[in-house]
């Protein structure tokens, strides 16, 4: 048969990997066999399967880091609640670009928001020995699930799709007046669909999630990047928008992997509400020595994970944070790159029969950003998602992110550079031909 890519050959390394159903694939094994087609085959893919950010770090964060590493901090061990002066940026930075005021005991440095959101779902799906777990509000990051499953921890979820606006709130609700929640869980703006929720969807959590007692856990890892409201100004409206502005139940999950361009450090945040890092919760005594959350979270949590988070990579973070927070670092301009490809690759899918799948927040368009959502008519995700391989173009399945749309596919943008548009039009076009 006739592809872009030699038909043969992908059909051979799809075999060869085991995989019964391109669609069931973890995002790392769609990785290793496009890499593994691209070594025999010589040609370059559109490769969108992976969340990876394609743009070089600030220069302040390297030099801050060699720095730290030429003074010896390598050979001691880092504060477990973090090194002062980044928690000190930290509390700086949620104030001027998410106008919420805390102290700088409260933001506490993970090792990313990976390691953040697993402290998180081990103390807060502790907090109550009638609860059960987390409440995930889809489509999602998967890992996270995986986080709860090997904690044993229960989840549920759902797809936000067709409960946008008002009616998120019955929907929402119906799941927490069960009582089995201690967690809520959602990215905003939203790996996989990039939707961002409206103010009015944020009260409408924020006020459930304190009616029922539930603990927000909001992942902020894409920060700032709806790139239709530009938050970049410190100290200016318009901000972040964040539950904590409607409820004092939040838990926030700052990330240096995107909007820092820093994934390979490992570095990010956890900020908690002083409200629940106080308060006292005895059923946590099961497992942690203290009652206090916050207490709990730095010694019975953050300790036994990683002891704390490297020393010169949190150096690195707050040069950055601090030139952001000076205003003399745009990391929203820098990042807004993502935006102007997303709009020059969504055109061309659009062009060439290709649909998008979550394509509105209420009535306004989603943003162009870090991903967007695509299917093509008559055509199942786990179709596509394998057709497209030998027209050199690799995406991940919704499935796999916990939504409901089973025609879609998540692509990223980051890994594009503008001098393979040429040839992924050329692909797309191709593949409309045979199949519209
Ligand atoms: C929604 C979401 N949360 C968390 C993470 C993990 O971030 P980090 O690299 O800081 O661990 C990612 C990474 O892709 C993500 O998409």
């Amino acid at each position: 048969m006739n592809t872009p890519i030699d038909y043969s050959i992908v059909s051979e390394k799809i075999k060869e990997s085991g995989l019964e159903n391109i669609g069931d694939a973890s995002i790392r094994e769609l990785v290793k066999l496009v890499s593994q087609i691209e070594e025999k085959t010589g040609d370059k893919y559109i490769r969108m399967e992976m969340g990876v950010p394609g743009l070089p770090p600030p220069e302040v964060g390297i030099e801050a880091e060699i720095k730290a590493l030429r003074s010896g901090v390598a050979s001691k061990y880092a504060n477990l609640e973090g090194l002062p002066q980044l928690k000190t940026e930290i509390s700086r930075f949620v104030k001027l670009f998410l106008d919420i005021e805390v102290e700088s005991k409260y933001c506490l440095p993970t090792v990313g928001a990976m390691q953040g959101a697993m402290a998180l779902f081990m103390l807060l799906n502790r907090t109550n020995k009638n609860k059960e777990g987390s409440l995930f509000i889809d489509p999602g990051f998967p890992v996270q699930k995986q986080q709860c499953r090997v904690l044993g921890h229960t989840y549920e979820t759902f797809d936000v799709y067709n409960f946008r606006g008002d009616k998120l709130q019955d929907k929402l609700e119906s799941y927490l007046k069960t009582g089995r929640f201690a967690s809520l869980v959602y990215s905003n703006p939203n790996n996989p669909s990039w939707i961002c929720f409206t103010e009015k969807e944020l009260q409408i959590i924020g006020e459930l999630a304190t009616k029922y007692d539930v603990i927000v856990i909001e992942d902020l890892a894409y920060f700032g990047m709806d790139f239709r409201k530009d938050i970049s100004v410190p100290g200016e409206a318009p901000f972040q928008p964040t539950v904590a502005k409607y409820t004092d139940n939040w838990t926030l999950l700052i990330s240096a992997s995107k909007a820092f361009s820093y994934a390979g450090q490992r570095i990010g945040t956890v900020v908690v509400s002083p409200k629940i890092f106080h308060r006292k919760y005895p059923d946590l005594k099961r497992y942690y020595p203290n009652e206090e959350l916050g207490y709990s979270f730095i010694y019975g949590a953050l300790y036994p994970l990683s002891a704390g988070v490297s020393h010169s990579t949190q150096y690195g973070w707050t040069a950055m944070l601090k030139a952001a927070n000076d205003g003399e670092y745009n990391f929203v301009k820098n990042v807004s790159e993502y935006g102007k490809k997303a709009k020059v690759m969504k055109k061309m899918f659009l062009d060439n029969g290709f649909k998008f799948v979550y394509d509105k927040d209420e009535d306004e368009p989603i943003a162009d950003g870090f991903y967007f959502t695509f299917s093509y008519p008559g055509m199942t995700g786990d179709e596509l998602i394998e057709k497209l391989l030998y027209y050199g173009i690799s995406a991940i399945s919704l499935k796999i992110t916990g939504s409901e749309r089973l025609e879609g596919l998540r692509a990223c943008v980051s890994q594009i550079q503008p001098s393979q548009y040429e040839a992924l039009e050329y692909r797309l076009k191709e593949f409309n031909k045979k199949h519209q």
